[in-house]
């Protein structure tokens, strides 16, 4: 579904992902793994039209993209689900879930309401999001039921790629177990998902594909089924100092 090819990104003299080439396919959940620095962030901002690649391609569906802006993501089918939200605080439920896609009537001169209400119900009826209601402010709500408003707005956007960056970090246990729930329907309708997370147990519950990164690079990219936890840690953290090594250098 996409591929990005030779991908590279510089920040100044900091390579924060180096000739990153890998594939998220079709319907299925990829997880992004890697430790803290490992570049997740940036190879995620680089496939949703935030950061501009500093060489490199991205491959929709067999072609080549370009995208500037999260608005070029969207029309690519792309959206993706930080961590830092990006709700509108003072607005609603329904008006959060249509933000950058407002619909509107008569030529464009009118907010259509009533369409808007229905794509905030059928998003979240979807994802069997518990909300309070759909028209208070989203400045009034817990941490879970804001994640849960962002995660139907990115399915409310009919994408064929949602990307999630951490969406079960600082959600308590029956936040998180509905944001896995989503993933799961995600997929359930043909949608491919890409998840950062560094929860394992989550990553092995819901993920098809793993590929993960070190220091700006693929070290691997496997099946879920062909690699048992350890040895993902193993991947994760290979290369690193182990604790007997340091206790060496101390002792010396
Ligand atoms: N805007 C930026 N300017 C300069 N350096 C950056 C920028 N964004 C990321 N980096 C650097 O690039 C590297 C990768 O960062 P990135 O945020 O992609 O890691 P990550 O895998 O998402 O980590 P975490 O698990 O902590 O979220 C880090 O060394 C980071 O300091
Ligand atoms: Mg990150």
């Amino acid at each position: 579904m996409l591929r990005v090819q030779n991908l590279t990104k510089r920040f100044g003299h900091v390579t924060a992902i180096s000739n990153v080439s890998a594939n998220i396919r079709k319907g299925r959940v990829t997880a992004l793994l890697g430790d803290n620095g490992a570049g997740k962030s940036t190879l995620v901002k680089m496939i949703c039209g935030t950061y501009k690649p500093t060489q490199g391609s991205v491959w929709v569906n067999g072609k080549q993209v370009h995208m500037d802006s999260a608005r070029d993501a969207l029309a690519l089918g792309i959206t993706a689900v930080y961590q830092d939200l990006a709700l509108v605080d003072q607005r609603n439920v329904i008006h959060n879930i249509s933000l950058g896609n407002i619909p509107t009537k008569w030529g464009g001169l009118v907010v259509d309401r009533k369409k808007m209400r229905e794509t905030a119900e059928n998003a979240l009826s979807y994802m069997k999001a518990k909300l309070p209601s759909l028209d208070i402010p989203v400045s009034s709500m817990s941490g879970g039921q804001r994640q849960a408003v962002a995660i139907a707005r990115a399915c409310a956007s009919g994408g064929q790629l949602v990307i999630m960056d951490e969406p079960t970090a600082a959600l308590g246990i029956r936040e998180q177990r509905m944001v896995l729930d989503v993933v799961h329907d995600l997929r359930a309708h043909g949608t491919s998902v890409l998840i950062i997370s560094h929860n394992l147990d989550h990553v092995f519950e819901v993920a098809d594909d793993l590929l993960i990164l070190r220091g700006g690079r693929v070290v691997a990219e496997v099946e879920r089924n062909a690699v048992s936890h350890d040895e993902v840690v193993r991947l994760i953290l290979a290369g690193q100092p182990r604790d007997a090594d340091l206790e060496e250098e101390v002792a010396a």
